[in-house]
């Protein structure tokens, strides 16, 4: 029987968050090929080649080439069982984003070199400063013109508000990439466009080897130069930080030639934190505990439009999952025989014979499983920290046929339940409201309700500004609230209350005038 703290020990489950077009798919399949799981390039990207990705299922996905849902791959590497945990780039879908990185113990970030530090990393890197998660990070794109080096520390340094510590540094770019110098080893790796994992690297032993100045004199002196002033300028590399999410390590290559990505993947496997104690309601969960607990941090309908099933993610974050077992749904208080739990690796899904903390298991339903639900052998534990974000767009749904009601009704609550679109149902009028965090949430909704229930939706913009959930210690106080501002309340698909302001001012305003009311921008699932 497989020790559990040993297996747990072993793990290492990462999301890779960057801005669109900074290279993560690319990252992705790459270190996939790497770590033996795929064969060939080509079976991550497909994108915009008309063969379609593991991760494109939805048809507005083709359409647009974004990729729309987070997709989740298990592989191997070194002894170590990762999992890797892919975002959706595009920034209407941040939301979803977002809980993705409540199920992970560290970040890989991509960064365009080029480019530097971009609207969406900032963002995702909040979130990642909230839960002090560890970040690697990887400059991208040195077979290209990109910025200089240091100023692109700089950048992360003041934007991001981490410490850089670079492991690597690069040796010339653009057509005189010539490698990087790996500072913690003292070697220079030389660069070569297309490398396979099987094949030999070129190293150089130290930094002021001869052969170095025969191989590229200018591009070496250059770098020589530039490492004095990196030793000056920026942090040596210290675990204890990069644990706390206070520095990260930053490593410099290019994805599209595979050069670079064996480093990430070693330090994710030497520094990056298996699973840690979580947090639930009534105590601390350790994930080598010998009971099994999970929660669910998405979930994804029609996956695959043949089964149309609704896919819930889960993260296990204690004991041990084995096939065949039962485990209890806990808000419903009801159990579920997983004959069909799922894990997915890169060629697609499988059964899942066993699972241990850090690892991400798929439990198909017919909509009773919610994000944020949690599942234990018996135990009554509600792990905390997945959020809902108070959504910054608002639409009012009509339809065209008004016998499709009841159709819209559900296709609405089950797409509220699977966190695509937030839904609050006014305490006064019919009317059904429409948050989100992005616009093109919206197009996704209305495309899917045509497709998948059959109802054509009309949206119309409100005078909705923003949504807080609200709640009081005091109930009558919240009574009186309801019974005075009832034309600004809400519920949402989990029936939490909340405030629709229509502008800055009327929420400030209501806040002033009420004071013994709580207004929340996010909403933990209760
Ligand atoms: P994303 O998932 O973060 O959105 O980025 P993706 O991997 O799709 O990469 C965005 C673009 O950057 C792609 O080019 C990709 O080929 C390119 N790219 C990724 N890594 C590197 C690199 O190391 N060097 C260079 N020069 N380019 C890189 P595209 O033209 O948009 O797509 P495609 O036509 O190549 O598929």
């Amino acid at each position: 029987m497989p020790d559990i703290a040993s297996e747990v020990l072993r793990r290492r489950t990462f999301a890779i968050i960057s801005h669109p077009d900074a290279g993560k798919t690319t990252l992705t399949e790459k270190l996939l090929f790497f770590s033996g799981a795929i064969q060939m390039a080509g079976t991550v990207k497909g994108k915009k080649g008309g063969k379609f990705a593991t991760s494109d299922w939805m048809e507005i996905e083709k359409q647009r080439g974004i990729s729309v849902a987070s997709s989740v791959m298990q592989f191997d590497y070194r002894e170590h069982v990762v999992n890797l945990l892919d975002t959706p780039g595009h920034q209407d879908f941040s939301e979803d984003t977002y809980r993705v990185l409540t199920a992970v113990d560290s970040a890989l970030m991509v960064i365009d070199a080029a480019k530097g530090v971009e609207e969406q990393t900032i963002k995702l890197l909040n979130v990642c400063r909230m839960r002090h998660t560890p970040i690697v990070t990887f400059m991208n794109k040195y077979d290209r013109e990109v910025r200089d080096s240091l100023e692109l520390l700089d950048e992360v340094e003041s934007v991001l508000k981490i410490r850089c510590a670079p492991v690597t540094w690069p040796v010339g770019m653009g057509k005189t990439f010539r490698g990087v110098y790996h500072i913690l080893l003292d070697q220079v790796i030389l660069f070569r466009a297309g490398q396979g994992p099987l094949d030999d690297v070129e190293i150089i032993d130290g930094i002021d080897n001869p052969r170095l100045d025969e191989l590229f004199p200018l591009e070496i002196e250059n770098t020589r130069m530039e490492l004095e002033l990196v030793r000056g300028a920026s942090h040596p590399f210290v675990l204890e930080e990069f644990l706390a999410g206070t520095l990260t390590p930053v490593f410099f290559g290019s994805a599209i030639n595979n050069f670079g990505v064996r480093e990430i993947l070693d330090a994710l496997v030497d520094w990056a934190p298996a699973p840690a104690p979580r947090d639930a309601t009534v105590r601390s969960v350790a994930p080598q505990e010998e009971k099994f607990s999970a929660f669910v941090f998405k979930i994804q309908a029609n996956m695959d439009p043949k089964h149309r099933d609704r896919i819930a993610f889960m993260r296990v974050c204690s004991g041990e999952f084995t096939r065949g077992m039962k485990f209890k749904h806990l808000r419903l208080n009801r159990d579920i025989a997983a004959n069909s739990v799922v894990t997915f690796m890169a060629q697609g899904r499988e059964q899942v014979e066993e699972a241990y903390a850090g690892d991400i298991i798929g439990v198909p339903n017919h909509g009773n499983i919610q994000i944020g639900d949690s599942f234990s052998e018996g135990e009554a534990l509600a792990f905390t920290g997945i959020p809902y974000f108070a959504p910054e767009l608002f639409r009012i749904v009509r339809i065209k046929n008004p016998l499709k009601l009841k159709q819209l009704q559900k296709g609405l609550q089950q797409l509220g339940e699977e966190g695509a679109v937030q839904v609050f149902k006014p305490l006064n009028g019919s009317d059904l409201i429409l948050g989100a965090v992005g616009v093109l949430q919206f197009e996704v909704v209305a495309s899917r309700l045509l497709n998948e229930y059959g109802v054509e939706a009309i949206f119309e913009s409100t005078s909705t500004y923003t949504a807080r959930w609200v709640s009081c210690d005091d109930a009558k106080k919240l009574a009186d609230f309801e019974k005075n501002l009832g034309n600004n309340l809400a519920r949402d698909a989990a029936d939490s209350l909340a405030y629709l302001a229509t502008s800055r001012v009327n929420l400030e305003l209501t806040q002033e005038r009420w004071p013994d009311i709580v207004f929340h921008a996010t909403r933990e699932h209760a």
